[in-house]
């Protein structure tokens, strides 16, 4: 009587555990975090993507002391892309070091840490969100893809200008090797890319047939009182800038990753790589702010 009662007993804990297990699995296949292959939920909606294609974005958001601006920028991006029907990964690429800002150096970094997973890359600024749905961010087949056009930028109007956002794919990329290292503190990088992709031929196409302007394609959610961009020019900076780099690139960015981690934004799911950059000070002396240098690099 006992030992029978120790079985049924047995008997429905086990059927318990099973059906408990089953709606796990359930709910992790359907859970949008847990990798490439479903990140396809819209506002509570569950999309299957079989239809998306067989490429994948790599979002590449170079980072540093903008948290606000990632509150609004992920989940905004997350919705875009869904609604495009495009497989996507979100990569901050967070720079932890003590040196002055290196967009250029943190966009390689993350090509190099997304490449194994993603086909093409979207160099992004956090600030800029695309209002038109009709700014397509599909996978570039004809060469690198300018969305941030200088016909639409709310700010840079020159013809020659390929910073903002910008698709390329791996193969492109690459090609190009990445971009320069020497881009310490703001600006200029962006015309140095654009000399390497003319110099390799690649053609750059922008948008077309967009029926919004420089007002309403975008929003530029930067607050240039609050964020002061650093523009000083140090040491021989201004001129060693001015020109093409065949010294550096994507071959020779020295960085320590310090720490990867998951992060979850309403329901936008990103991968938050923070970065040490190592500055070469023989290449690029200007790396660092005066104050830092004297203090920690004393030559
Ligand atoms: C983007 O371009 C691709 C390929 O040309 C096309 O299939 C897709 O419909 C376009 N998406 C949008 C939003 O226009
Ligand atoms: C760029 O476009 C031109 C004309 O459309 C074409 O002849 C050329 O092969 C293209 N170059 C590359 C690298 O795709
Ligand atoms: C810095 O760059 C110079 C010139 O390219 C090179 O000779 C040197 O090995 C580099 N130093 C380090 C620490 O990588």
């Amino acid at each position: 009587m006992v030992r029978l009662r120790h079985i049924v007993g047995g008997l429905l804990l086990c059927l318990a555990c099973t059906i408990a297990v089953s709606i796990f699995f359930a709910f992790s296949l359907l859970n949008p975090t847990q990798s490439c292959l479903f990140p396809s939920v819209t506002k509570g909606k569950i999309r299957y993507n079989s239809d998306w294609g067989s490429h994948q974005l790599a979002l590449i958001v170079p980072f540093r002391d903008r948290f606000e601006e990632l509150l609004v920028f992920a989940p905004y991006m997350q919705n875009f892309l869904n609604e495009q029907k495009i497989k996507h990964k979100i990569f901050i690429i967070n720079q932890v070091d003590q040196h002055r800002f290196n967009r250029a150096s943190l966009i390689n970094v993350g090509h190099l840490q997304s490449r194994e997973e993603c086909d093409y890359l979207a160099m992004h600024d956090i600030d800029l969100l695309p209002l038109n749905p009709a700014l397509n961010y599909s996978y570039p087949e004809g060469g690198p893809f300018h969305i941030a056009s200088p016909d639409l930028h709310p700010r840079y109007h020159y013809r020659t200008f390929v910073g903002g956002i910008l698709l390329l794919t791996r193969e492109d990329f690459e090609l190009v090797n990445g971009l320069s290292n020497k881009y310490w503190g703001w600006g200029l990088e962006d015309d140095e890319l654009y000399a390497r992709m003319k110099k390799a031929k690649l053609n750059i196409s922008r948008p077309k047939d967009i029926n919004t302007g420089q007002k309403n394609t975008f929003k530029h959610i930067h607050d240039t009182k609050k964020r002061k961009r650093d523009t000083a020019r140090l040491y021989n900076q201004r001129e060693a800038t001015r020109w093409r780099d065949h010294q550096t690139g994507l071959n020779t960015v020295q960085y320590r990753v310090v720490s990867k981690h998951k992060l979850m934004i309403d329901e936008a799911s990103m991968t938050v790589i923070n970065v040490e950059l190592i500055c070469n000070y023989t290449v690029t002396p200007w790396c660092d702010h005066k104050s830092v240098k004297s203090s920690k690099h004393r030559r």
